[in-house]
């Protein structure tokens, strides 16, 4: 028998596929956000308000996507966000993201909330398993979570800031969504009309946050528990604690940049968790020129909210990321066809920014900068050699 071709080649396909193949109440896990979601659909729509300048007649035959990101060379610009639960969409999506950062060379991040264990992650994906951190019953069960990774091997740690309460996501509400799995007679029937995501499951056991066991002071999960605990002291002693590179995520703001920065973390991640937090949130991609410019041209920043092909990576990338990280896209292309829809995605971001960088007459990563984006405010007499880069920037923001 041949083996079956990808119908996928966009995350709209990949979308479209995964809303039929999953339950209801797992599709909405993924794609639901905050409030009346329309945070999560101006994260999207900002992203068309961007556009890039075409330079032509540029050798642009040997084009390279490496980047060097926190004095680590990764193939790509981009990697995976942390997302916790990832196996509800396939039994084996931990696994495939993991051989894929392996084998392609890229980062994976694993959530604290993952359902596959700090230990186990790092046996697949190696060096590229990066660890996020939420913080959890306390400073103490926290930092023991921060143990196992450092002893798993672990180079590279998240602290995720921005969940200071788990927000009201109303379709999980209405659907009854609960870590681990209650079965109402909703989900029930809702699993029934989807035999093949549930039988694969069932096989395989239903998801459990796999970091809750077996770590000192922690033994359940609790979904809703605040993370306030996360604050600038705890910071603080974190930086201290961790030797490898920390990174902190969900960043929106230039003065907490600032201070973040200050703290002497390693990298600053700005990101509005793809609007589940805070449906009134800015969208992402119009927070990060200006926390670009509040950190300084050097300071290393991720990005992710709203990256849903190669043409927005390279958005990302010259509106002031140094790298992106994709979220959602992922989940859907996994759920929609396993490993395989998960390699087909990953194709067509790497083709895309192949293809938009040789429109750009661009050959290497590091020369995507705001000089690639077409400056909305242009005038006929405007002489761009005398403009500065940061003019550059201000004048190009959405
Ligand atoms: C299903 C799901 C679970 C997530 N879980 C986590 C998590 O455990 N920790 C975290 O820091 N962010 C989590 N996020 C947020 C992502 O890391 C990322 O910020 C977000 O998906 C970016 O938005 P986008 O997917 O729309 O691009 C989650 C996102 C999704 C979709």
């Amino acid at each position: 028998m041949l083996p079956q071709r990808s119908r996928i080649y966009s995350t709209d396909d990949a979308r479209r596929l995964a809303r039929r193949r999953l339950p209801r109440l797992v599709f909405d896990f993924v794609e639901g956000a905050a409030g009346r979601e329309t945070g999560a659909a101006r994260n999207l729509s900002q992203f068309d308000e961007i556009m890039l300048q075409p330079r032509v007649m540029a050798d642009v035959s040997d084009c390279s996507l490496t980047t060097e990101f926190l004095g680590q060379s990764h193939a790509l610009p981009f990697g995976i966000a942390p997302m916790g639960m990832c196996n509800l969409v396939h039994p084996n999506a931990d696994k495939s993201l993991a051989d894929a950062a392996r084998s392609i060379g890229f980062p994976v991040c694993l959530s604290s909330a993952a359902s596959t264990s700090i230990e186990d992650m790092a046996q697949l994906a190696g060096g590229h398993a990066w660890f996020q951190l939420y913080f959890g019953a306390s400073k103490e069960a926290s930092l023991a979570l921060v143990d196992r990774a450092r002893t798993a091997g672990y180079e590279t740690l998240v602290l995720t800031v921005d969940v200071p309460q788990v927000s009201r996501r109303l379709r999980d509400l209405r659907n009854g969504f609960s870590v681990p799995f209650g079965m109402s007679p909703r989900a029930f029937l809702d699993f029934a009309s989807h035999p093949r995501w549930s039988i694969s499951t069932l096989a395989a056991g239903a998801p459990r946050p796999m970091n809750f066991e077996g770590t000192k002071g922690v033994n359940t999960f609790d979904r809703g528990a605040s993370r306030s605990g996360a604050d600038w002291a705890f910071l603080d002693v974190l930086r201290k604690e961790w030797p490898g590179k920390l990174i902190v995520k969900g960043v929106t703001s230039a003065i907490d940049a600032r201070r973040t920065r200050s703290l002497g973390v390693d990298a600053v991640y700005v990101s509005n968790h793809g609007a589940r937090q805070l449906d009134s949130v800015p969208p992402a991609i119009r927070l990060l020129p200006l926390i670009r410019d509040a950190v300084g041209p050097d300071f290393p920043l991720l990005f992710d909210s709203g990256i849903r092909n190669g043409e927005d990576v390279v958005k990302a990338l010259a509106l002031g990321a140094d790298f992106v990280m994709i979220g959602r896209p992922a989940l859907f292309a996994l759920g929609a066809e396993g490993p395989r829809g998960l390699t087909s995605l990953l194709q067509s971001f790497t083709s895309d920014i192949r293809v938009v960088m040789a429109q750009l007459g661009v050959t290497s990563i590091n020369q995507l900068g705001p000089d690639v984006l077409f400056d909305n405010t242009a005038q006929p007499n405007d002489s761009p050699d005398t403009r500065t880069q940061a003019t550059m920037w201000l004048a190009a923001k959405p």
